[in-house]
C-alpha cells in the first residue's frame, strides 16, 4: 500500500507562529501560565498538549487574574476585546495572523470609502466576529441562500474568511455580480488554504482511500473532507489514529492523507505510523519521504 501525505498538510505558518508564540510566553511567565480566550487552535489534542505545558483556555476573560498574559489566537479579535484586554491590565501576546490582520485592515478600508460591508464566512467562528467587530454595520453570509436574500445595494465592498471553500467564493461573487453594480472585492482566502485545498482534490482524485486528519471542530479540516469527499467517496475525516477502521484500506493500493491547518506534524505521523503498522508492504511518499514498508 502506497501512502501519499500532501505536502501541505498540517500547521499553517500562522498557527505554527501562534504556537510558537504560546510556548515561549509559557518559558518566560513568572505564574508559569499563559491564558488563551478560547482555544489557541481547533485542536484537541494539542490542545492537551499546550495545557500540561501551563497553558490556561477561559472563555471569559474577566476571571483571569491582572498582570497575567493572554494569547490573542491567530484568528484574531475585535478591537473592543483588546481594549477589555488593557482595561484589565492583562499583557497581550497577539498571535494574530498577519494574514487575518489584513483582511481587518481591508474591511476598515471599504468602511472609509464608504462600501457597506460584506464578510463572507461563518458568522459563528472567531475569525469572522473579530472582523466583523472591526467596521460598524457589517453584513455576512455563509450560504448562496443568504446572498440572494440581502437586500439590494447601490455598491457593496466584499471580504471573506481566510479558510473560505474558493469554489463557494467563485459561486458568492457570480451572485453579487448581478446584484450590485458598483462592488469592490477583496479575495481574502489565504493562499495556505487554497493551495492545501487544491492539493487536497487533486490527491483524493488520485487514491482510493482518503484520510482528512483534524479536529472535528476545525472549519478548516472539514472543508478539505467536503472537498475530498466530492471527487473520492472514500474519503474520511479522522481525528486522530483511533478512529481509524482497518476496513476502509481493505482493498486500498494508495491512500492519501492531508490535514488541517490546526493539526499539529506528530499527529500526522501517529495517523502514518498506525497506517504502515497495518499496511503489508508499500511506500510512503510524500514530504519528501521515501519509505519501503516490508
Ligand atoms: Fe494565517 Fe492562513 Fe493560517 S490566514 S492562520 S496562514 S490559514
Amino acid at each position: 500500500m502506497e501512502i501519499v501525505v500532501a505536502k501541505s498538510a498540517g500547521f499553517c505558518w500562522g498557527v505554527k507562529r501562534a504556537v510558537k508564540m504560546a510556548v515561549e510566553s509559557l518559558k518566560t511567565s513568572k505564574s508559569g501560565k499563559v491564558f488563551c480566550l478560547g482555544e489557541l487552535i481547533h485542536n484537541r489534542l494539542e490542545i492537551e498538549r499546550l495545557k500540561s505545558m501551563g497553558m490556561v483556555f477561559v472563555e471569559d476573560f474577566e476571571k483571569i487574574p491582572e498582570g497575567e498574559s493572554i494569547i490573542i489566537r491567530s484568528h484574531g479579535v475585535a478591537p473592543s476585546v483588546i481594549e477589555n484586554l488593557k482595561k484589565k491590565k492583562l499583557k497581550i501576546v497577539d498571535a494574530t495572523c498577519p494574514f487575518v490582520k489584513d483582511v481587518h485592515e481591508k474591511a476598515m478600508k471599504l468602511e472609509r470609502e464608504n462600501y457597506p460591508v460584506l464578510i463572507l464566512g461563518n458568522p459563528n467562528h472567531p475569525e469572522v466576529k473579530g472582523i466583523a467587530g472591526h467596521v460598524k454595520n457589517p453584513l455576512i453570509a455563509s450560504t448562496l441562500s443568504e446572498i440572494e436574500k440581502l437586500p439590494s445595494f447601490s455598491r457593496l465592498g466584499v471580504v471573506c474568511q481566510t479558510t473560505l471553500n474558493i469554489n463557494f467564493f467563485k459561486e458568492a461573487i457570480s451572485t453579487l455580480l448581478l446584484k450590485v453594480k458598483d462592488i469592490k472585492i477583496y479575495n481574502t482566502i489565504c493562499n495556505a488554504t487554497y493551495i492545501r485545498q487544491k492539493e487536497a482534490k487533486e490527491l483524493a482524485k488520485n487514491v482510493d482511500v482518503m484520510l482528512i486528519v483534524g479536529g472535528k471542530n476545525s472549519s478548516n479540516t472539514t472543508k478539505l473532507y467536503q472537498i475530498s469527499k466530492t471527487v473520492n467517496e472514500n474519503s474520511f475525516h479522522v481525528e486522530s489514529e483511533e478512529e481509524i477502521d482497518k476496513d476502509w484500506f481493505k482493498n486500498a493500493k494508495k491512500v492519501g492523507i492531508t490535514a488541517g491547518a490546526s493539526t499539529p506534524q506528530w499527529v500526522i505521523e501517529k495517523v502514518v505510523n498506525y497506517l504502515l503498522d497495518i499496511a503489508e508492504g508499500g511506500e510512503l511518499s510524500g514530504r519528501g519521504i521515501r519509505k519501503t514498508v516490508r
